[in-house]
């Protein structure tokens, strides 16, 4: 047992696709949540800068006490591939999580991935994908305004640009017949109507951020590390750029006010 909260980063408020999932699978654990929306995006940058921010995104983490990290974005996670940011707790990306729940739902062998461009360069999706299932075709492809227009607002189900971008970035997906596509970008479930509507009902989409939380579920369960707390637990959110914006931006997002306070601070 332990009372320690869960620690949960990402470049800005895509990771809330992961606290959500925490708080309804783990509605007792606390969480600490560190947004670097001063720096967003990550996903244009290159590696070592990626691997720079992340690092200090968990140092600030650790500031607090904290008893598991999950990188929940998945850049970070695609940069890292299969290796951890820190030694000293469980830790886990959106990687290996998506990847295997994917990999357990494919029928047809064929995997689509879209992320940002740091994610598709990095090849760590394929490689995981082909590792737990050798023979898998994965088609990948980055879509590099998604997050911009998510950050923007542009997420109802009939916004015309969202929709034509959408239609650009996932026609070849569609051409290759894929029956899975990983969301492999935090953010992309906030438009997974759009997405869903283009590739059709047939297509099971996969939030890397929620199947990290579930992974996280199982880390904890397995290392004895759950709060014996029987009330709610809190979560507390940290942002490196305005309170307000992340306020409302996660409103956005989320389609509802953010449960938990919001703090400002400097890494
Ligand atoms: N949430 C980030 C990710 O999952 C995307 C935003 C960014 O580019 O920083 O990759």
């Amino acid at each position: 047992m332990n009372n320690d909260a869960i620690g949960v980063f990402d470049s800005g408020v895509g990771g809330l696709t992961a606290v959500s999932e925490l708080n309804k699978i783990l509605p007792n654990e606390n969480i600490i949540y560190f947004g670097d929306t001063a720096r967003i995006p990550y996903g244009s940058r290159s590696r070592e800068t990626v691997l720079k921010y992340a690092n200090e995104d968990i140092a600030f983490l650790k500031k607090h006490k904290i008893k598991m990290i999950i990188a929940a974005c998945g850049t970070v996670s695609s940069v890292i591939g299969t290796n951890v940011l820190v030694d000293d707790m469980p830790f886990t990306g959106v990687l290996l999580p998506a990847a295997q729940a994917a990999c357990s739902n494919t029928k047809n062998g064929r995997i689509g991935v879209i992320g940002t461009p740091a994610t598709i360069r990095s090849g760590s999706f394929a490689k995981a994908i082909k590792t737990i299932r050798p023979g898998t075709v994965v088609v990948g492809n980055p879509c590099p305004l998604f997050v911009h227009l998510v950050e923007n607002g542009y997420t109802d189900r009939d916004n015309k640009i969202t929709k034509m971008v959408a239609a650009e970035y996932l026609a070849p997906m569609k051409a290759e017949g894929v029956d899975t596509l990983i969301l492999g970008c935090t953010h992309y479930p906030i438009i997974k109507d759009i997405i869903a509507d283009y590739m059709g009902e047939d297509v099971t989409l996969i939030s890397s951020g929620k199947e990290a939380a579930k992974y996280a579920e199982i880390c904890l369960v397995e290392k004895n590390l759950l709060t014996d707390r029987t009330e709610n637990g809190h979560n507390t959110f940290y942002v490196s750029d305005s309170t307000e914006l992340f306020e409302e931006n996660a409103k956005n997002f989320l389609g509802t006010k953010i449960n938990g306070e919001i703090f400002s601070s400097n890494l």
